[in-house]
């Protein structure tokens, strides 16, 4: 009971000093490196959103190019603008959540911080909302909706057999589940929020797929236009990073994205291991050296392409490589004797073969994972 009426939102009392009006639309903009577009962002808003009572809240993962002081010194003069800084975080999902966690506005809409997406089209996603909406999207390919000018050849590809993915394995029938502008209410977005992703780029994909009960949705169509200033952040990790976010959501949240990219990544490393062997045994190595060789050799690529994806956002550099890339030997030698010694036990339980190794290699997956991210790639 107490948690209904902790969501309900009927003001609990009134406010403290009346005349003071909260914004009925907090606009949360993540950025990494946006300097100069920040002041056209806001600029576009107040032209957009006369007659509403906004605020907009950027959200910047401390980028080296100073948008936070930006948005600082318009935030001198314009209370409606609000700036969070995180420091030592990447990631443009968890800045999204982090910045509508901050808000107490009935209504909550995200947009890019570079001028791709038709601020105009706001006060309609709003009147939407207060007319019943859940949630509004602007969408690059629903009807009289486009993505030319803002997408090249290659990303329009990615994005149609993405979307394909989508609905064929989730379900969701939206045109635009990858769209970063949309609109949400807010207590629907605070019921599903501890149900999310801070990983990766889909926070549209993720909240439809997360959501414990349906979400009465629409779409807008939206003329995706080219950037303002700067280059996109979206590099080829991100398809990856997609990937394993549809295999999450498929196994129900069992698996976890950063597992997912990690046994992936595992999987792979099988293929370098024996690849180096044959290299290893053709060179007239003998074959426990060999074997042995490969191991190392497997999961040191290993290490560095856990660390470029799966700890992306915790990512190690310099000299904390030489750390890290130690601990994730140490750990991954404990998970081989982990490995087989649950594949023995097995084996004399159920002599069979495939049944063992699976057991065994299952099991030294889970350990390395949850070690690693103990030892290797520990949360700051
Ligand atoms: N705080 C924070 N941290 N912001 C980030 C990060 C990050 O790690 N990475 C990107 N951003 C910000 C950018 O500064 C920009 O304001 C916004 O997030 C979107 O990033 P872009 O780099 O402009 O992405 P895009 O335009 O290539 O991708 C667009 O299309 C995708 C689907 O094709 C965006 O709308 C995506 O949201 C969308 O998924
Ligand atoms: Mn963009």
């Amino acid at each position: 009971m107490m948690q209904h009426a902790r969501l309900s939102e009927q003001p609990v009392q009134p406010s403290f000093e009346p005349g003071h009006r909260s914004p009925e639309l907090s606009v949360i903009v993540p950025t990494f490196n946006e300097a100069p577009n920040v002041e056209l962002v806001v600029g576009a808003l107040v032209a957009a959103l006369r007659g509403i009572d906004w605020e907009v809240i950027f959200v910047d993962d401390d980028s080296s190019d100073g948008t936070a002081n930006v948005v600082r010194l318009i935030a001198r003069h314009d209370g409606r603008v609000r700036c969070i800084r995180r420091i030592g975080r990447r990631g443009l999902a968890g800045a999204t959540i982090e910045g509508m966690l901050s808000s107490s506005a009935p209504v909550i809409a995200i947009m890019d911080g570079d001028m791709q997406h038709d601020v105009s089209l706001l006060p309609e996603m709003l009147r939407r909302i207060r007319a019943g909406d859940d949630l509004v999207i602007a969408s690059r390919f629903c009807h009289a909706g486009s993505a030319v000018g803002g997408l090249s050849r290659t990303r329009l590809g990615g994005s149609r057999v993405a979307i394909r993915l989508t609905r064929t394995f989730l379900h969701i029938n939206v045109s635009d589940p990858m769209s970063g502008f949309f609109a949400i209410r807010r207590p629907a977005f605070e019921a599903l929020a501890p149900r999310l992703s801070t990983q990766g780029f889909k926070i549209l994909m993720d909240i439809l797929a997360s959501t414990p009960r349906p979400l009465r949705t629409s779409e807008m169509p939206l003329h995706f236009r080219a950037r303002q200033h700067g280059v996109s952040k979206l590099d080829n990790l991100v398809a990856a990073e997609y990937l394993s976010l549809l295999l999450a959501k498929l196994t129900g949240d069992v698996l976890s994205l950063r597992f997912v990219l990690f046994a992936l990544i595992g999987g792979s490393g099988v293929v370098v291991h024996l690849a180096t062997l044959k290299m290893a045994l053709a060179l007239g190595w003998t074959f426990s050296l060999a074997q042995m060789a490969s191991a190392y050799v497997a999961m040191t690529g290993n290490f560095f392409l856990n660390n470029i994806l799966t700890y992306r956002d915790r990512r190690l550099k310099g000299w904390q490589l030489i750390s890290g890339l130690t601990s994730f030997w140490i750990v991954c030698s404990i998970g081989v004797i982990a490995n087989v010694g649950a594949a023995q036990l097995v084996h004399e339980q159920a002599s069979r073969w495939w049944l063992a190794g699976l057991a065994g290699a299952s099991l030294g997956a889970v350990f390395n994972y949850v070690a690693t991210s103990m030892f290797t790639w520990r949360a700051r």
